[in-house]
């Protein structure tokens, strides 16, 4: 018994040194940790169970046969994050690059199965020179049998990708399938070709950095919605994350009973507003005015900046921030900022997470370049994506709200439930001034004095516009609230809506504009 004992042990030892301890020290002087490593800072101290740590490639290919390791380069198993429990994949560098095997495939997609059959989250760790070379097809259908998955999973349970070295070719798919993307800073890219291939094709010369680092990804195009400095501040952040989100589209995010608020803070929250509703104010202030202290967790913090999104809590429950961001470009509507917002309700709404929305909108952006590359069909997802959902839907106007962004921006008559305007809402087709320009034209033209004319025939659309009241009259605003109230009032109207229960029409899935 002594004897086989021992030999489990013996095999656990060398399964645990991956692809060897020289490997090891190399990924160490990289500044990366290994793939246990960051295992164990992910979960629970002790609550990791692996499985599949004997598993071996059945290659015998380009001398495979002579090179094996127990586990074939991905550790897989279960624990939990602050006792909730999880599935998790950890892509091991040490061994073949983390080359993405038949096998090591196989080891991924038997805990994605698991995950959906128990309604799990899923987190993957990636850290791979991508399909196995020596194996060929064969490894690019595990990425297909992956894809696949994560497809299906994708709106039952909550799937989050950790990019802690390369991610390159083919293997980016299965992050970008997923519902938020992490990246460590230096030490993590995601490209679909690499320099070389880009400087082949295109004569580009770019680094790997450039191309797909961390920051270029955050700000380009937002592939990443967290960006961290290393490895341990990154799954830090994901599980800090998860305290955020439910385990499956069935269930609640988890409540937060000693939640804390300063009553204080709400008394200052009117002055937050410039006396000239011309200039800036930064949102993030009256969002951390509203919800519960400390709780803001913005996702995609440096994409298309003129909208915050954002994961916070109100009275401990979690909810999801759309807001938009005066500091930058006015805080109009854009293509970005449309994506960024559409992709973040959509995720909230599949995962019964509750909206609020923050509205100060001049409207959407203008130009060639918006026009050409398809405001039309990106804003459209936005709207989609509010009308489609059917959480608890509670917004505030604080400042403008006008156009077609008036519309967008989870107004009443796509289904928000409660819709409140501060006593500086400006809720009209577009600015006083753009308006009289165009109705008064003739009548500007005509006058002795047409600089006159216009400030007078300004003040007075102003007048009748400029407000929120024109629209309270028509009931498109429930109720017109003072800033100090708005906490309350949003609180409270969480807290009757949390039975909301509302359902689409049958179909087998609508067609959002792409
Ligand atoms: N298949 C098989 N083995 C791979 C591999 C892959 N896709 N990617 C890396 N490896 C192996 C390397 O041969 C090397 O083996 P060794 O330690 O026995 O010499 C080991 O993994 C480490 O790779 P190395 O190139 O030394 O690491 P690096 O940090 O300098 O570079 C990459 C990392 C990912 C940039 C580089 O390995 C690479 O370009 N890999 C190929 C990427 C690719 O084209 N993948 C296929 C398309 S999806």
């Amino acid at each position: 018994m002594e004897d086989i004992n021992k030999r489990l042990e013996e095999k656990r030892a060398e399964a645990m040194l991956g692809g060897g301890q020289k490997r090891i020290d190399s990924q160490h002087k990289k500044g990366k940790l290994t793939a246990r490593e960051r295992i164990t800072l992910l979960l629970d101290e002790k609550s990791f169970q692996e499985m599949g740590m004997f598993v071996e490639h059945r290659s015998k290919d380009f001398g495979l046969d002579k090179e094996k390791y127990p586990g074939d380069g991905v550790v897989t198993g279960y624990g939990t994050i602050h006792g909730r429990p999880i599935y998790v994949f950890s892509q091991d560098f040490t061994v073949l690059g983390g080359s993405l095997s038949e096998t090591y495939a196989e080891k991924i997609c038997k805990i994605m199965d698991l995950a959906m059959k128990s309604q799990t989250p899923i987190i993957g760790l990636n850290d791979s020179g991508g399909a196995r070379i020596q194996e060929g097809v064969v490894s690019l259908a595990g990425y297909a049998d992956i894809f696949y998955r994560n497809t299906r999973a994708s709106g039952v349970i909550p799937q989050l990708s950790v990019i802690m070295g390369p991610c390159a070719g083919g293997a980016v798919y299965s992050p970008a399938l997923t519902d938020f993307v992490f990246m460590v800073e230096d030490t993590s890219y995601m490209f679909v070709t690499g320099p070389n291939v880009v400087k082949t094709v295109t004569h580009e010369e770019v680094t790997s950095e450039d191309l797909g680092g961390a920051k270029a990804h955050a700000e380009k195009y937002g592939v990443n919605h967290f960006t961290s400095p290393n490895d341990v501040t990154v799954l830090k952040e994901v599980r800090d994350l998860m305290t955020y989100l439910p385990q499956n589209w069935q269930s609640l995010a988890p409540h937060k009973k000693n939640f804390e608020f300063n009553g204080k803070k709400i008394e200052t929250i009117g002055s937050i507003l410039p006396e000239n509703n011309n200039m800036p104010y930064d949102i993030r202030e009256v969002i951390e005015h509203v919800i519960d202290d400390e709780s803001f967790r913005e996702v995609h913090k440096d994409f298309a900046t003129n909208i915050v999104v954002g994961f916070a809590r109100v009275e401990g429950r979690t909810i999801g921030v759309v807001a938009n961001q005066p500091i930058s470009l006015a805080g109009v509507l854009d293509i970005d900022s449309s994506r960024k917002g559409a992709r973040f309700v959509r995720f909230c709404d599949a995962f019964n997470i509750p909206l609020l929305t923050f509205e100060d909108v001049p409207g959407f952006l203008p130009g060639t370049d918006q026009e050409w590359n398809g405001i039309i069909a990106h804003g459209a997802k936005l709207l989609y994506a509010f009308s489609e959902a059917t959480v608890p839907r509670v917004t505030v106007i604080t400042r403008k709200a006008y156009g077609g962004a008036f519309d967008v921006m989870n107004s009443k008559n796509i289904g928000a439930d409660f819709n409140f305007a501060w006593p500086t809402a400006e809720i009209a087709v577009m600015g006083a001034k753009g308006a009289a320009e165009i109705i008064f034209r003739r009548e500007i033209a005509a006058a002795a004095d047409p600089v006159a004319k216009l400030a007078e025939k300004e003040a007075e659309y102003a007048e009748m516009f400029a407000n929120p009241y024109r629209a309270a009259e028509r009931g498109f605003i429930d109720d017109v609230i003072k800033p100090s109230e708005t906490r309350n009032r949003v609180a409270n109207a969480f807290k009757i809506l949390e039975n909301k229960k509302e359902e689409l029409p049958n179909k087998k899935h609508g067609n959002i504009p792409m």
